[in-house]
């Protein structure tokens, strides 16, 4: 397999300027020659002083969400030309927050995908079931429409800047990880999915990352299947002492 693995923390709602600064210090340190891809999410108000940190060290800026639109009269949204001032290198759309909470839908999240694609960014696309719909036997179909709607319109070219994120949403911060096997088969079957789309090399290359509760604990196992690779990190990339050793598994 030629695919490299990628790890990612979101940071999602946590920390000062001056905390998101020194858990970057302490990443950039303890990350320094890591043999993985590596990218912490901040956010919005740390993206610079995160920023400051990461720049020219193996580890990407990236930002947790932005705007449908360029510019204009959107208040309270950033823009991804805004993001681009900030040196941030990828942008997660899709994250189940985003669609659960503030009921992002695929056609809104399509529209971020395809903007921050044509701005030159990377896009990692986040899809995920419910727990209802898994006890319905509907998360394959789940994840196939998102995965299917939110890449509508995204040229092969540009496929290449996306790495898609299987984040069951039961999984998310309850400290229940989908056993690596449950979560091989949904990878293996968003594989086929892109396949379908983009034809048999693209598939291959796809880098799908898994979310939900990894920790230093499940990560080796999780990685030891074929379709995973690599981790979107929440409530673990909130230190040093667990996300470095989740970075690092072997
Ligand atoms: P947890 O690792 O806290 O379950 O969060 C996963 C996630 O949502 C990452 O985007």
């Amino acid at each position: 397999m030629s695919r490299n693995y990628y790890i990612a923390g979101n940071w999602k709602m946590h920390k000062t300027r001056a905390e998101a600064a020194e858990l970057a210090k302490a990443l950039a340190a303890q990350l320094k020659g890591g043999k993985h891809k590596y990218l912490v999410a901040p956010s919005f108000t740390s993206l610079e002083a995160v920023g400051a940190v990461v720049k020219g060290t193996n580890i990407l800026l990236g930002a947790q969400n932005c705007a449908p639109e360029e510019q204009g009269a959107h208040t309270g949204e950033v823009s991804v030309l805004q993001l681009k001032d900030l040196g941030v290198q990828a942008v997660i759309l899709g994250h189940s927050e985003r669609r659960h909470i503030y009921k992002e839908d695929d056609a809104l999240i399509n529209k971020k995908v395809k903007l921050v694609l044509q701005h030159g960014l990377e896009v990692i696309l986040c899809v995920g079931e419910l727990l209802e719909e898994r006890e319905a036997g509907r998360a394959e179909a789940v994840c196939e429409t998102q995965t299917v709607k939110g890449l509508e319109g995204v040229s092969a070219a540009d496929l290449g800047r996306v790495t898609i994120a299987y984040e069951p949403v039961w999984a998310i911060g309850t400290g229940k990880t989908a056993t690596p096997e449950d979560a091989d088969a949904i990878h293996a079957y968003i594989r086929k999915v892109i396949g379908k789309l983009y034809g048999p090399a693209a598939a291959e290359q796809m880098i799908i990352q898994y979310g939900g509760s990894v920790k230093p604990e499940n990560a080796a196992q999780l990685m030891a299947k074929e379709n995973i690779d690599g981790a979107l990190v929440g409530g673990a990339a909130l230190k040093a002492e667990t996300f470095v050793p989740i970075a690092q598994f072997s």
